[in-house]
């Protein structure tokens, strides 16, 4: 039973009308990540990342997962082996569109944490610096998100998974930020065969045994269509 381990990033949202990163006009075009994307940023301004992310959030709820998504889903569903979704997303399109379990590396939009206790709970409306944590009703809510500068959740699951990897796809990502960047390299230690699904070649694309580009929401069916059809 091959265990395949699947990477997503960015691009796998952007044809459901979310935006990338680092694509022209991306997050970081329009904001700078010093300000609304590390704990420095948040201590100086609250308002402003709060704000940043309220946006994300309420854009985020209102997307739809597209093809790509629902692939992945199938694929969980009907590969005999397990099929693992990491993604570097805080969007939560992989579980609307049918995915059974999700390590999100770098959090999620409709998750609060209490920068004072560590308390977690479902931020569905906008968060302020006023808001307050249920358990210690301290003001000290901040977005669920791993900033830069901060450990991503789940990382000693993540390794184990990818050292039992017999299949490695990267889907939707610029390969530019660590340590998913350096995932496929993780797998490829482990003897899986790595694959690269992305508009454009990544900056990592010759580390990849095998590439195809294209819009995910074309490429990623194909793909699973033909793992699906393999023994
Ligand atoms: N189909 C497939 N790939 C696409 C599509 C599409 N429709 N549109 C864009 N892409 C590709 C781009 O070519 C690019 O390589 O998606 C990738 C998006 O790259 P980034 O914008 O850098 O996003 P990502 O790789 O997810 O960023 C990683 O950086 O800022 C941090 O925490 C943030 O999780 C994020 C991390």
């Amino acid at each position: 039973m091959s265990k395949i381990v699947i990477l997503t990033g960015a691009g796998i949202s952007a044809e459901s009308g979310l935006g990338t990163f680092r694509d022209e006009n991306g997050l970081w075009a329009q904001h700078r990540i010093e300000d609304v994307a590390t704990p420095e940023g948040f201590a100086r301004n609250p308002d402003l990342v709060h704000a940043f992310y309220n946006a994300r959030r309420q854009q985020s709820s209102a997307a739809q997962p597209n093809a790509a998504h629902m692939a992945l889903a199938q694929l969980q569903a009907q590969h005999p082996g397990e099929v693992v979704i990491i993604t570097q997303n805080v969007d939560g399109l992989h579980e609307k569109g049918g995915a059974s379990k999700v390590w999100h590396m770098h959090g999620v939009l409709d998750s609060a944490l209490c920068a004072a206790c560590s308390h977690r709970w479902h931020a569905a409306e906008d968060m302020h610096r006023r808001t307050l944590c249920p358990s210690c009703q301290r003001p000290a809510a901040r977005p669920d998100i791993v900033w830069f500068g901060e450990m991503p959740y789940d990382m000693e699951q993540i390794y184990a998974h990818l050292a039992g990897a017999d299949l490695f796809a990267s889907i939707g990502t610029s390969s530019q930020v660590y340590p998913a960047a350096a995932f496929v390299h993780e797998a490829q230690a482990a003897g899986a065969h790595t694959v690269e699904l992305n508009l454009e070649p990544s900056s990592l694309v010759s580390s990849f045994a095998e590439t195809r580009f294209g819009p995910a929401t074309v490429i990623v069916p194909q793909w699973v269509n033909e793992v699906i059809g393999q023994p």
